[in-house]
C-alpha cells in the first residue's frame, strides 16, 4: 500500500473535504439528550407516586410490569425498558465525550478561559462537563441494579434500599447531578435550537423553575422512601414485598 494510500485512510489527507458528519453527531447529541431529559420527568413523576401512598406506589410498579394487562407481573419488561434507556445513555455519553478536554492541559486552557469570560452560559457548560462525568458512574449503578433485579422495585423494596441499604446519600447526589444536569441540557438545547426567537432571559428563568420544582419533588420523594424503609425494615429484611390494601382486605375477608 502506498504512503499516499495509508494518509489518505488515516484521515491526514491535506485535501479537506466537507462532510455533515459533526452536526448529525450534534443533532444525535441533543435528541439523545431530550430523550433522557423527559424520560427523567416521566421517571420523577412515576417515582413520586410513594407521596399519594404505597398502593399508589405499587399500581405504578405493577403497570410495568404488564400486571393491569396480562392478569400476571412480569418484572422483564421493566429490564427492556431499563436496557433501552442504558443504551440512549451510552450512545450519549459517547457523543458527549467528544466535547470533554483530552488532558489536563486543555482543561486548565478552558477554565481559565470560561473564569476571564465570566461568561454564564460558558459556566454552565462547565458544570454540565463536571456532573456529565460524574454520572458516568453514579447513573450506571443505578441502572444495572434497575436491570437485573427489577423485581425488588415496590414500596418495601424502594424504601428498604434507601434506609436499611444505606443508600439514601447516593440517591441525594444522583438527584442533584440529574436535576442540574438535565435543566441546563435543556436550556442549551432551547437556546441552540429556538434562539433567536426565545429570550435567554426567559429560558433562564424558566430553567430554574423547573429545576427548583423537580428537587423539591425529589427531595419529597426521597424523604417518603427512607420514611417507609425505616417504618418497614423488618419487612425489607424478612424479603416481604408490599401486599396492597385491596388485596390484604381480601385475605382478610377469606378468613
Ligand atoms: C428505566 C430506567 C430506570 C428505572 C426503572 C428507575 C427506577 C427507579 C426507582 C424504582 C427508584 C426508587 C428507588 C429505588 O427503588 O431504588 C428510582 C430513584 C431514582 N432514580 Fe431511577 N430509574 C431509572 C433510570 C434512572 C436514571 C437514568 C437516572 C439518572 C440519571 C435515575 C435517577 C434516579 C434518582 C435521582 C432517584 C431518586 C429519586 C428521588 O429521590 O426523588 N434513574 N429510580
Amino acid at each position: 500500500m502506498s504512503s499516499e494510500t495509508l494518509i489518505i485512510q488515516a484521515g491526514l489527507s491535506e485535501r479537506s473535504r466537507k462532510s455533515r458528519l459533526p452536526a448529525r453527531l450534534d443533532l444525535l447529541q441533543s435528541l439523545s439528550g431530550l430523550f433522557l431529559a423527559l424520560f427523567m420527568w416521566g421517571h420523577m413523576f412515576f417515582v413520586a407516586s410513594i407521596l399519594l401512598g404505597k398502593d399508589a406506589m405499587w399500581t405504578i410498579t405493577k403497570f410495568f410490569e404488564g400486571y393491569h394487562f396480562f392478569g400476571k407481573a412480569y418484572p422483564w419488561l421493566v429490564s427492556v425498558v431499563v436496557a433501552v434507556v442504558i443504551a440512549v445513555f451510552v450512545v450519549h455519553a459517547m457523543l458527549a465525550v467528544r466535547k470533554f478536554p483530552i488532558n489536563y492541559r486543555q482543561f486548565r486552557v478552558f477554565r481559565a478561559h470560561a473564569k476571564s469570560m465570566r461568561h454564564g452560559d460558558t459556566t454552565l457548560w462547565m458544570w454540565q462537563v463536571y456532573s456529565g462525568f460524574a454520572m458516568f458512574f453514579l447513573a450506571s449503578a443505578h441502572l444495572y441494579q434497575m436491570l437485573v433485579w427489577p423485581q425488588d422495585i415496590g414500596p418495601f423494596g424502594s424504601g428498604g434500599r434507601m434506609w436499611v441499604d444505606g443508600l439514601w446519600p447516593f440517591y441525594l447526589v444522583l438527584l442533584l447531578l440529574v436535576e442540574f444536569h438535565g435543566s441546563i441540557g435543556l436550556y442549551r438545547l432551547a437556546v441552540k435550537w429556538c434562539w433567536p426567537n426565545c429570550s435567554r432571559e426567559f429560558l433562564k428563568k424558566l430553567k430554574w423553575g423547573i429545576t427548583a420544582f423537580f428537587l423539591v419533588l425529589g427531595l419529597a420523594t426521597l424523604g417518603a422512601y427512607m420514611k417507609i424503609g425505616y417504618d418497614y425494615q423488618e419487612n425489607y429484611k424478612n424479603g416481604e414485598r408490599y401486599t396492597p390494601t385491596w388485596a390484604q382486605q381480601a385475605e382478610e375477608s377469606a378468613k
